[in-house]
């Protein structure tokens, strides 16, 4: 039995959240085989090598493709500009599921970056650190098919409509790497926690407010139907690194709080002014406050997008 399907509640990634026992997969033993065997090839996969090619069923492309038309006009309505001139170059196909080696080959040649294979759970030292090597930690599996605009995980549909979106644009590709540089610097548990809530409050969730509305160009909110629609009536809060600190681990409903830069070019500002000088002793320096609870992993795993076991 994979993890996720026995804990409750299920992630934030498809903007609906519910209890596990909900989620059609649960009660899906073939899909559950088909999404641990997918999830498996990670196991002992080293950082950079090639992604197996997937043979995808005529099932999970159907479901990329209802997922893509629902998504390609949300986003019309609700991203960010900078995120739709993203879009433009962005490796995804309307019509099938793509293969990560083509999705990394596509990003290689725009900003260097790569996707590198995950089944789940990734440590932050490794998920955060790869990225300033040019590696970004991919899922192959598809949500289920019940249930097209929803997922309690990230599946392959999240990493290449969110993040693939963002990597192959150089300004978004800098980000990353600059959050993968601090973390390769640290090693604490509680400095890599602190990147790994600030890398979630921006990249994963970021809001930015552009002519008077706020629009999304975090890469969970840019690939959550959900999101997309709700994220306006969250608590939008302008970028403060105590307050995404002492914010209390939420575990149930849409993003309550999310932080919104006035706009999006200040992103690069904000993140570089904390991140360059990153250190082990940051927090003690800026007399930080201590994060609620240990263990805050970024990469979404099968426990959940928080995974708080640390
Ligand atoms: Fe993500």
């Amino acid at each position: 039995m994979i993890d996720w399907m026995r804990r409750t509640p299920l992630d934030q990634h498809g903007g609906r959240l519910g209890a596990a026992e909900e989620h059609p997969g649960f009660a899906d033993v073939a899909y559950r085989r088909r999404r641990d065997r997918l999830a498996a090839a990670a196991e002992h996969h080293p950082v950079g090598s090639a992604s197996p090619r997937v043979e995808y069923t005529e099932a999970e492309h159907a479901t990329w493709r209802t997922v893509h038309a629902a998504l390609v006009e949300a986003q019309r309505e609700r991203a960010c500009r900078e995120v739709l001139r993203a879009g433009e170059n962005a490796p995804v196909p309307a019509d099938r599921v793509p293969q990560h080696e083509e999705v990394s080959d596509h990003l290689e040649q725009l900003t260097g970056f790569r996707f590198t294979l995950a089944g789940g759970i990734v440590p932050n030292k490794r998920f955060l650190g790869a990225m300033a090597d040019g590696y970004f930690h991919a899922v192959q599996y598809v949500r289920h098919p019940a249930m097209p605009l929803y997922t309690p995980e990230p599946d392959v549909l999240h990493d290449v409509f969110g993040h693939g979106t963002h990597l192959c644009d150089p300004w978004f590709a800098d980000l990353y790497r600059t959050v993968g540089r601090a973390a390769a610097r640290v090693e604490s548990r509680d400095a890599l926690d602190l990147i790994s809530r600030l890398y979630w409050f921006t990249l994963e969730y970021g809001v930015a407010w552009e002519d008077g509305s706020p629009k999304a160009y975090g890469a969970a909110l840019l690939s959550s139907y959900g999101e997309l629609g709700h994220f306006p009536r969250a608590d939008l809060r302008p970028l403060d690194i105590p307050d995404m600190l002492r914010l209390p681990y939420e575990v149930a409903g849409y993003q309550p709080v999310l932080y919104a830069v006035d706009a999006l070019p200040r992103l690069a500002d904000f993140l570089h002014g904390f991140l360059d000088d990153f250190d082990e002793d940051t927090c003690a320096r800026l007399s930080l406050p201590a994060l609620p609870e240990r263990g805050f992993m970024a990469r979404p795993g099968p426990g959940g997008t928080l995974d708080r076991r640390g």
